[in-house]
């Protein structure tokens, strides 16, 4: 393990007014969203459409340090022939992969899961290292409901996260590692505080526990929000406030960086909540934005699938880029969204 190394790279993935792309959708995830705009999900529809955004080059450019790819677009070429990773390379941005197998029903708790791909992970993870990624992510999925979460799910996933952490960084990868306590409920925002403190503090004990080096991992967290279905929906400014109260009870000063999941937030809202955050200030670790849906549903809805459309999809996600870009550094405003394209 090479500190320095890790260290390097995780400040590139946090690095001032930028963040990272979520674009690891796994092949059940993207024909979802495909089926949504009504496009097909073959390998040559998911290579064109996240082409295009990977040639978004002002955008990438600008305001993405990252992009997390899926195991099958690691390993495919852009039209021309440049494999997606140069392209994303050439951008400026850092390649990363995502390597969890997915989340798992956990015997004997019911409505909770597991998330695998711990076996083997030692030598896929060499396999990767020549394929270019520095970084790796891993999502835990914590979900609120009447009597879950369970201690025994949230000590399994901690575990499993922090024995990821470590494998990643024997061999140089930085870790994003992704505790994500759902926002599908109708718990409230305080409920949502509880759980959150609850797996951040069971997380970063399990890290210690593995010898992970906090100064070379990433972590991907929830903000602290209420539940889609709760009656009661907290303001952009109890969100900051309570997301950064239950960050700084938690994560350690030694953590470079903090990149959000957007979870199923709008577009606007994942951007406000960054933005005030990063107007709080006084956090000793980078506070950005890690989003998967809130960069790309627009895009998605643009291109819909027709070539004629990639203008309009890269025009759509350059926008995007370039609000979150600003909330990671507490410059964003609500009037710029108007000028939307
Ligand atoms: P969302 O921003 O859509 O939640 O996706 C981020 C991600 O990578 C989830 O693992």
């Amino acid at each position: 393990m090479d500190v320095d190394q890790l260290a390097q790279t995780a400040a590139a993935m946090v690095q001032p007014g930028k963040g990272i792309l979520a674009a690891d959708e796994s092949s059940g995830t993207i024909k979802k969203r495909f089926d949504a705009i009504g496009v097909e999900s073959t390998p040559d529809n998911r290579r064109d459409y996240r082409e295009l955004l990977f040639r978004t080059t002002e955008a990438m450019r600008n305001y993405i340090s990252g992009v997390i790819l899926y195991d099958e677009t690691i390993r495919q070429s852009g039209k021309d022939g440049t494999p997606l990773v140069k392209v994303i390379e050439q951008a400026g941005a850092v390649p990363g992969i995502k390597v969890d197998l997915g989340a798992k029903p956990l015997p004997f708790c019911p409505g909770e899961t597991i998330t695998e791909g711990l076996d083997g992970l030692r030598e896929r993870l060499a396999e990767y290292r020549g394929l270019g990624p520095r970084f790796a992510k891993w999502r835990a999925v914590i979900d609120i409901g009447e009597g879950i979460p369970t201690w025994t799910a949230v000590k399994a996933n901690a575990h499993a996260l922090a024995r990821y952490a470590a494998l990643c960084q024997e061999q140089n990868v930085v870790p994003i590692v992704e505790p994500e306590v759902l926002m599908d409920g109708a718990h409230d925002i305080d409920r949502c505080a509880t759980v959150t403190e609850f797996v951040l503090k069971t997380v970063f004990q399990e890290l210690y526990e593995q010898r992970v080096v906090l100064e070379g991992m990433v972590l991907k967290p929830n903000m602290v929000i209420a539940g889609r279905k709760s009656p009661r929906q907290a303001s952009v400014e109890e969100v900051a406030e309570k997301t950064l109260t239950i960050l700084k009870r938690c994560v350690p000063a030694a953590v470079p960086g903090i990149a959000f999941l957007s979870g199923g937030q709008s577009d606007e809202e994942a951007t406000a909540h960054l933005n005030a955050m990063n107007r709080v200030g006084g956090t000793p670790w980078r506070l950005t934005f890690s989003y998967g849906r809130a960069l790309q549903a627009a895009p998605q809805k643009a291109w819909s699938g027709k070539p004629e459309n990639v203008g309009a999809a890269q025009r759509a996600f350059a926008h995007r880029a370039r609000m979150n870009g600003l909330a990671a550094a507490g410059q964003w405003r609500r009037e710029l969204e108007e000028g939307a394209d």
